[in-house]
C-alpha cells in the first residue's frame, strides 16, 4: 500500500534541476552501457595534475582480484577542495561553524581563509615529521580544526584515520595501533549539549596501551585543564610563525586518502580504506546529483566527521563542489528541540541532511518546536544511516518541509564512499521509505541465499554487480579480509550485508542488515564487538548480543550474559556491566537491556541460535520456531520467563 503513495517531483524542481526523469534515464543508461567513456568524462569535474586515460580497471574474481579507478591520473584532493576555487570564489564562505551553545558566536571561513588554515596545519604536521603515506589519527570534536586537520593530511598525502570523539580510550588505542599511527591530533576537551568531553585525557589513557604513539597535537578548544606530557604539542604554539602556504603533494589516484574504522560481523572493527581520485569523484558527483547542489546555497550535513557521512558530505563532496558547508558542534535537540531549526534559520540553510533517529527524537517532542521557527530557506531535506520509517518521512516532509521540500533518502555505506541509491530532486517521484533509484554507475541486484539473481519485483540480499569509483579499496593491513568479507558470499559481486526489496516500479527499499551488524541511532555496531567487550569482564563466562526494535534509535542492543559459576546475578553487577561496555567501546555500544542467562540456546555443535534470541528480545515469544535441534531446549523457557521488559 505504501507503494501507491507517490510524491511527484514538485514543478519548481522539475523546472530548475539539472536532470529531469528522462535526463536521469539517459545518464544512468550511459553509465552502464559505456562506463569507460562515461567515467573519463565525469573525471573532468576534478582538477588533475595528470588527467587519467583509464577509468575503471577491476575484477571481483578471486584469481584476478583488483579494483583501480583512474590509476594513471595524478591529483591532490585538498587542492581540488580549496586551491581551484580561489580564483572564482576565494572570498565566498566555504565553512560556517555553528557552536554548541546558541549564545556563542558562529565562525565563518572563506575559501581563501580555509586554504590558509589548511596550509598552516599541513606545515605543522610536516614540522612534526609527518610525510606522505603516514597515518595520522584525528580525535577531535566538531570544531573548525577538524576540517583543517583532515584537509591538511590530504594536502601532504598523509592518510587520516578519524576516530569519533564518543569512542573510549580503549577503542581509540585499538585504532591507533591497528594502523600503526604515531601521531594523534586532539583537543583539550569537546563540547556537546552543554557537556564537556575529556578528549585529551582519553588520549593520555589510550597512550598507555598504544606504545607506538609518539606525538600528540593538542588544539585548545575550551581552555579546560589538561596535563601536558613530553609527547604533547599545543597546536597554537606549533602554528606560530608557520607559513600559510604549502604546496599540495601530487598523489596517484590510487594512493590512500583515509582509513575509517567500522564495525562488521567479527569482533574487531576494520579499517576501511579509500583512495584519492575515485573517492573524491564519487563524493563530488553524488553530492551534486542527489542534492542538485548549486554554489551560493548553504549546505548542512548534520553528521559528525567521525563517521563516513561527515567525511563525504561535510567536507570532501561539498568542498570539491565549491559549496558553503555548515559544521555544527552540538546536538539537534539542545538546549531544546527547536535548536536544529534555529540553526537552519540563523544560517539560511537550503539543504539539511540528517538521520532518521534524530527525526524520530525531534518528532517525539512535538510539532511546536518546529512551528516556532521559520525554515523558509529550506528547499531540500536529506536522510541517511538507516531505513526511514514512513511516519518519520511524512513528518519530515509535512511538518519540517511544509510539503514543499523533496526528501532525499540516500542508501550507502562506509564501504561505498558516497550515496549509491538515492533520488534526484528534479527527476524522481518519491515513495516514503524508499531510497528509490541507483546513482549512475551503480548496478544493484537482488540475490537469493544461493546467489541466484532475482528479477522483477522481489526481496533478497542486496549486492552490487560492478565496481564504482567510490568503492573502498581494502581493509587496512589485511588484503584477505577485504576479499573474504565482501566477495565470497556471492562470488563476483560486492555483498552489502543489507537486505532489500524491489517493487513493481523498480524502486529500491532497504530492509536492514542481514548479518550480525546492528544499526543503533544510525551507527553501525557489530554484535560480536559488544560480546567481546562483555566477556572481558572477569565475572562473565559468555555473552550473546542481538538487536531489538527501539522507538528512537531504530535498533537497540539486547545482551544475554552468562556469568561464571558461583557469581551472584546482582543488580549492581547488571549496572556494572553496562558501564563496562560504555568504557570498553563507548556510550553508543551500551546495552539497552541486559539479561542474565544461566544458559544460551545452542545447537548440538555449539552454535548460538541467534534467531531465537532475537525473537525473545523483540518480545515475540509465541513464534520461536523449531527449537528441537537445541542441545538443551529447556534454556529457552528460562530465557522467556526472565526476559527484560
Ligand atoms: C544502513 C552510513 C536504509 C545500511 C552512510 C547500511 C541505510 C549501513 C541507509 C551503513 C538508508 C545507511 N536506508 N539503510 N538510507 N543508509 N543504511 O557504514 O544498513 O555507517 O549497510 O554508513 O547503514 O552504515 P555506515
Amino acid at each position: 500500500m505504501a507503494e501507491q503513495d507517490l510524491y511527484p517531483v514538485p514543478p519548481e524542481w522539475a523546472a530548475q534541476a539539472r536532470y529531469d526523469a528522462a535526463g536521469y534515464e539517459t545518464l544512468y543508461g550511459r553509465s552502464i552501457a559505456d562506463p569507460g567513456s562515461f567515467w573519463l568524462e565525469q573525471a573532468r569535474r576534478l582538477d588533475w595534475i595528470k588527467r587519467p586515460e583509464i577509468a575503471g580497471d577491476w575484477s571481483f574474481d578471486k584469481a584476478d582480484f583488483h579494483i583501480n579507478w583512474f590509476a594513471d591520473g595524478k591529483l591532490n584532493v585538498s587542492a581540488n577542495c580549496l586551491d581551484r576555487h580561489l580564483a572564482k570564489r576565494g572570498d565566498e564562505i566555504a565553512l560556517i561553524w555553528e557552536p554548541d551553545a546558541p549564545s556563542d558566536a558562529p565562525r565563518r571561513f572563506t575559501y581563501r581563509e580555509l586554504h590558509a588554515e589548511v596550509c598552516t596545519f599541513a606545515n605543522v604536521l610536516k614540522a612534526q615529521g609527518v610525510v606522505k603515506g603516514d597515518r595520522v589519527t584525528i580525535y577531535l570534536p566538531m570544531i573548525p580544526e577538524a576540517a583543517f586537520a583532515v584537509l591538511a593530511c590530504a594536502r601532504i598525502g598523509a592518510i587520516h584515520s578519524v576516530v569519533f570523539g564518543g569512542f573510549s580510550p580503549e577503542a581509540l588505542a585499538g585504532r591507533i595501533e591497528d594502523c600503526r599511527s604515531t601521531i594523534v591530533i586532539t583537543a583539550d576537551e569537546g563540547r556537546r549539549g552543554g557537556k564537556r568531553v575529556a578528549l585529551k585525557a582519553n588520549v593520555d589513557a589510550a597512550a598507555e596501551t598504544a606504545p607506538g604513539l609518539k606525538t600528540v597535537i593538542v588544539v585548545r578548544a575550551t581552555g579546560g585543564a589538561v596535563t601536558m606530557h613530553p609527547r604533547d604539542v599545543w597546536y597554537h604554539e606549533a602554528a606560530e610563525g608557520v607559513p600559510a602556504t604549502c604546496p599540495p603533494e601530487p598523489m596517484g589516484a590510487e594512493d590512500p586518502l583515509f582509513i575509517l574504522y567500522t564495525s562488521g560481523s567479527t569482533g574487531k572493527p576494520k579499517g576501511v580504506m579509500h583512495t584519492s581520485g575515485g573517492y573524491l569523484l564519487w563524493a563530488s558527483l553524488t553530492h551534486e546529483l542527489a542534492f542538485d547542489y548549486r554554489p551560493g546555497t548553504v549546505w548542512w550535513c548534520a553528521a559528525d566527521i567521525g563517521w563516513v557521512t561527515g567525511h563525504t558530505y561535510i567536507l570532501y563532496g561539498p568542498l570539491a563542489n565549491g559549496a558553503t558547508t555548515l559544521m555544527y558542534e552540538g546536538l539537534p535537540n539542545w538546549p531544546d528541540a527547536s535548536r536544529i531549526w534555529q540553526v537552519v534559520d540563523r544560517h539560511k540553510v537550503h539543504t539539511i541532511f540528517t538521520a532518521p533517529t534524530a527525526l524520530r527524537a525531534l518528532m517525539k517532542d512535538g510539532d511546536d518546536f518546529v512551528a516556532m521557527t521559520d525554515r523558509s530557506s529550506l528547499k531540500l531535506l536529506g536522510t541517511v544511516g538507516e531505513p526511514i520509517n514512513p511516519e518519520a518521512w511524512r513528518w519530515y516532509h509535512d511538518v519540517v518541509g511544509e510539503g514543499r521540500c523533496p526528501i532525499i533518502d540516500t542508501w550507502w555505506q562506509t564501504e561505498t564512499g558516497g550515496a549509491m541509491i538515492a533520488p534526484m530532486p528534479g527527476a524522481t517521484a518519491l515513495k516514503p521509505g524508499s531510497a528509490t533509484n541507483p546513482m549512475p554507475g551503480v548496478d544493484p541486484q537482488l540475490v537469493d541465499p544461493e546467489g541466484r539473481v532475482l528479477t522483477g519485483p522481489a526481496e533478497g540480499n542486496l549486492v552490487i554487480a560492478r565496481s564504482w569509483p567510490g568503492q573502498m579499496r581494502g581493509v587496512w593491513g589485511d588484503r584477505d579480509r577485504f576479499f573474504q568479507t565482501y566477495f565470497t558470499t556471492y562470488p563476483g559481486k560486492y555483498t552489502t550485508g543489507d537486505g532489500a526489496r524491489r517493487d513493481v516500479d523498480g524502486y529500491w527499499w532497504i530492509t536492514g542488515r542481514v548479518d550480525d551488524v546492528i544499526n543503533v541511532s544510525g551507527h553501525r555496531m557489530g554484535t560480536a564487538e559488544v560480546e567481546s567487550a562483555l566477556v572481558l569482564h572477569p565475572h562473565v563466562a559468555e555473552a550473546a548480543v542481538v538487536g531489538m526494535p527501539h522507538d528512537i534509535k531504530g535498533q537497540g542492543i539486547y545482551a544475554y550474559v552468562t556469568l561464571n559459576a558461583g557469581v551472584d546475578p546482582h543488580p549492581d553487577l547488571h549496572r556494572e556491566l553496562i558501564v563496562w561496555v560504555r568504557k570498553e567501546i563507548g556510550p553508543i555500544a551500551a546495552p539497552d537491556k541486559l539479561q542474565f542467562a544461566p544458559g544460551l540456546p545452542k545447537t548440538r555443535s555449539g552454535k548460538i541460535m541467534r534467531r531465537i534470541l532475537r525473537k525473545i528480545a523483540e518480545g515475540d515469544v509465541s513464534s520461536l520456531g523449531d527449537t528441537s535441534t537445541l542441545a538443551d531446549p529447556a534454556v529457552v523457557d528460562d530465557l522467556v520467563a526472565n526476559r527484560v521488559e
